[in-house]
């Protein structure tokens, strides 16, 4: 058991650099699964939907080790086609295997991932795209198990939601059908042509990766290859409303500011000052945080899902009265409840949450239940005055790599201690 002891009210400043995408690394490292032979994936951060995935590549027969920052993935025995439930349950985003599992091996079986504590996160869209590209499905007792033993066939494919995971499956599995697949309504997130250029390296046909229509022309194999991770435009953004509720100035490195194009913009609302240029951003908050008007979480390009939470608690400190609209997950305001410990004034309505500013956050105790829900009360331990002590924090450790050093670098207080043991770091 570990917790992160806070002690608020310091303002950050200075330098970092940004860790590598999890949402790049996690299908990255299920689509080395199809490639022939070992892929080198750089800049892959250390993290523990990371550490679950190798143990999803092992258990499929996979030879995976890690040096550093550097993954290798060499799949050539692997002959495995089922991910036995605790493994799935570990991580909700492991579905992402079904894909190279179907297209490598012609059969998989999985269990449900089921819901989260984010929402109910169906994987419909998923596997009605399997039954497209010719995979026989059959759902029972929680499992779920996919066939194709002529192998799959390319198709068109329109998505009624642009889902990441989904366009993230059908990418994987069309890259070696026989034909051509035609992706419509496709999810345009960075980490999609980040997964592209990997598979691109590997030998497959993407285009469009970043755009609504995906072509890929399926090849006759992948060969592995080596590969650098993108950087994390959701850490970036964190690490940004970090700074502006301590009224800060910091600025982040090895980074794609391209990325980030809504989140600057919202930032600026507020009167931070942003100066970006081609691989890193500074930001310098204002003494007092204005609120803005209305955030309304929508697929990329649009307002990333993924930032609401650490971006709800930046704003509770923002003079006036702030509204954002979660359009994408059903249950992504757990943390307000959370917020309201440090005196934050918030009220929730159905998918609506109106924040009020207060003048002053006061530490608190509280209790992580999702990944960046997590991140927002680091955010307000880092803007309360005195101490706060956040329990739970495997969940934000899940996507953030080592948070209290890389805030301690930054001039904040905040320690891990193991509950256990000693104190880890600071
Ligand atoms: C990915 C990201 C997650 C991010 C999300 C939205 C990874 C590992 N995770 O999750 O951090 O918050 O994109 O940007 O990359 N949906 C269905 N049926 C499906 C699939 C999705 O109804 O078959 C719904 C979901 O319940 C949700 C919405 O579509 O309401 C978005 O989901 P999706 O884009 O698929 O998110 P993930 O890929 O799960």
């Amino acid at each position: 058991m570990c917790e992160y002891v806070i002690e608020g009210g310091k303002r950050l400043f200075g330098e970092c650099s940004v860790q590598g995408a999890k949402n790049s690394a996690l299908p990255i490292l299920a689509a080395a699964l199809l490639c022939d032979g070992k892929s080198v994936i750089y800049n892959c951060p250390d993290l523990l939907d990371v550490d679950a995935t190798a143990n999803i590549l092992r258990h499929l027969g996979c030879s995976v080790s890690r040096n550093g920052h550097t993954v290798s993935v060499d799949s050539s025995e692997a002959m495995g086609n089922e991910i036995p439930e605790p493994l799935m349950r570990e991580m909700r985003s492991s579905v992402i295997f079904l894909g190279a599992i179907l297209a490598k091996n012609r059969k998989v079986r999985l269990s449900t991932p089921g819901g989260c504590e984010i929402g109910l996160r169906p994987i419909d869209l998923h596997l009605d795209a399997m039954r497209r590209l010719g995979a026989q499905i059959t759902e029972e007792y929680g499992h779920i198990e996919c066939t194709a033993p002529d192998g799959l066939k390319g198709t068109n494919i329109t998505l009624s939601f642009p889902s990441v995971g989904a366009t993230e499956n059908i990418i994987i599995a069309a890259s070696t059908a026989k034909g051509t697949t035609t992706v419509i309504n496709a999810a345009r997130e960075p980490e999609i042509s980040d997964l592209a250029d990997f598979l691109n390296g590997c030998g497959a046909k993407i285009s469009g990766a970043g755009q609504g229509t995906v072509v890929i022309e399926g090849v006759k194999k992948l060969t592995g290859s080596s590969h650098s991770v993108i950087t994390d435009r959701i850490v970036a953004a964190t690490y940004m409303a970090a700074t502006a509720i301590t009224g800060g100035k910091v600025r982040l490195v090895n980074i794609i500011p391209a990325h980030l194009g809504p989140m600057i913009d919202l930032f600026e609302e507020t009167g931070c000052k942003i100066k970006t240029d081609c691989r890193s951003v500074c930001i310098e908050a204002p003494s007092q945080l204005k609120s803005v008007k209305m955030i309304r979480t929508m697929p990329y390009p649009g307002f990333p899902t993924d930032i609401q939470a650490p971006v709800g608690a930046m704003l509770t400190k923002a003079k006036g009265t702030s509204v954002i609209i979660e359009t994408i997950f059903e249950n992504r305001f757990k943390y307000i409840g959370e917020l309201i410990r440090f005196g934050a004034k918030v009220r929730v309505d159905g998918r609506m949450a109106v924040i009020e500013g207060v003048p002053a956050l006061h530490g608190a105790k509280v209790k992580t239940s999702d990944l960046r829900g997590g991140a927002a009360l680091i955010i307000a331990g880092l803007g309360a005055e005195g101490e706060t002590v956040i329990t739970d924090i495997k969940h934000i450790e899940r996507g953030y790599e080592s948070p209290e050093k890389t805030l301690s670098g930054l001039s904040g207080s905040i320690r891990r201690i193991d509950k256990n043991g000693s104190e880890e770091s600071d």
